[in-house]
């Protein structure tokens, strides 16, 4: 092995590491599909159950198809008050953070054997997890809320992904607009290639793992505020701004600007800026937007807009760093009522699909993944005493 003359990438950064189907990110145009799909164009016409269907199978659902997945996502959204059996799981009995409930269902699962990684079965798996992480994140948003064990509410099946999302959450069924934005905002988050989780999930199916230790293994690598945790940084940055209602748009706006500019001058990173494939501007941030303002309008609060052009505009003067999706979303999730703390388990409910899709895919045409790494330690030396 020539390791010592091989070209390092440091971060990947620009390796092609396999081909993929499921989506296709373009920098130069900033466009993004899934599957061959505008997502802009499937995120205003498509429920996410149809999306999902798509990056499962390769194509959008005919009614019928929609309808049986639609049937087996409301059959499958679990959250039941304890003791009741069926596809439901206790709640309560979740552990006290949200990451640490995925492991939980998982948990449920008997251990993985061969016949669970054939592709019928796989797809199933990555169904019913579609299906029931919303009543996890649900239920730890009230427990939060509650400080403390609470009773979680069952999932309606005369609802929706996310109007049900909304209603296990809040405990009343949102506005049309709310539960539109939300439904976007899970569209966009859906899949995004081979970013850091995906390739997470591929590395651990690569050794013929099962899919649920693919997915535990994604969802650590999206916590990271580089990654998915990027969008719960962002409303610690308004946060520390501090957020006034009673200032007017173009007060907060200076006062964000200001912010930025101390920011940079101090060498601060600041998060929801930034792409490691984007370089002139996100695809999925246009869309998102359109979420936000309309969530800003519905709720009537012109300051949120302030601090976000404020910010926006100072970093593209200063730096000419464009915002990536996590930007818009943090806001967003913020205005529908939302803690912080949940902004990324949101994240992993979309993202679920593309993870599992991306396992399916990896596991049709598997080789194992495994790179090489240039030595610099020291050069071989005596153990004292040998
Ligand atoms: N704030 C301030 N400066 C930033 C920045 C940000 N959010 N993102 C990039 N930069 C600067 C870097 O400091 C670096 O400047 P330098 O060349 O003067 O050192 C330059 O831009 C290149 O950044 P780098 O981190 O090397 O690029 P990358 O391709 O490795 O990183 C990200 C991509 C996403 C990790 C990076 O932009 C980032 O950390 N963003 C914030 C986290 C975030 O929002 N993540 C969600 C991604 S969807």
């Amino acid at each position: 092995m020539t390791t010592e003359t091989s070209e390092i990438r440091k971060g990947l950064n620009g390796v092609v590491a396999d081909v993929s189907a499921i989506s296709k990110v373009n920098p130069e145009t900033n466009s993004l599909l899934y599957r061959g799909y505008p997502v802009p164009q499937l995120a205003a016409t498509q429920p996410l159950e149809a999306v999902a269907h798509l990056l499962w199978t390769g194509e959008l659902p005919d009614e019928q198809e929609l309808a049986a997945a639609t049937r087996h996502e409301r059959s499958h959204r679990g959250a039941r008050p304890t003791g009741e059996g069926g596809a439901g799981f206790a709640a309560r009995h979740l552990p006290s953070d949200g990451f640490g409930a995925h492991r939980r269902l998982r948990a449920r699962r008997p251990r993985p054997h061969r016949r669970g990684l054939l592709p019928e079965a796989e797809l199933e798996k990555a169904r019913r997890l579609f299906a029931q992480l919303p009543a996890v994140i649900a239920y730890e948003q009230r427990r939060r809320r509650a400080g403390g064990p609470t009773e979680p509410i069952a999932a309606r099946e005369d609802l929706d992904y996310s109007q049900n999302f909304l209603w296990m959450t809040f405990g009343e069924e949102a506005a049309p607009e709310v539960v539109d934005a939300f439904r976007i905002s899970m569209v966009l988050y859906a899949e995004h290639s081979f970013n850091a989780s995906t390739f997470t999930a591929r590395v651990i199916t690569s050794t013929l793992s099962d899919l649920h230790s693919a997915v535990a293994g994604a969802i650590g690598a999206l916590k990271g505020s580089l990654h998915g945790g990027a969008n719960e940084a962002v409303m610690h940055t308004f946060d520390e701004l501090g957020i006034r209602t009673e200032e007017t748009e173009a007060e907060a706006k200076d006062r964000a600007k200001a912010w930025m500019e101390d920011a940079l001058a101090q060498k601060k990173k600041v998060m929801g800026f930034g792409h490691r494939v984007y370089k002139h501007g996100d695809s999925r941030v246009p869309t998102m937007e359109q979420a936000m303002d309309a969530m800003i309008a519905h709720f009537d609060r012109r300051e949120i807009l302030g601090l976000y052009n404020g910010l926006e505009q100072a970093m593209d003067e200063a730096k000419g760093i464009k915002p990536n999706l996590d930007y818009p979303a943090g806001p967003t999730y913020h205005l529908m009522g939302f803690d912080t703390e949940m902004f990324t388990p949101l994240f992993i409910a979309a993202r679920i699909t593309g993870w599992t899709a991306h396992v399916m895919e990896q596991r049709a045409n598997n080789a194992l993944i495994r790179p090489l790494a240039q030595y610099d330690g020291p050069d071989e030396r005596q153990v004292p005493g040998a």
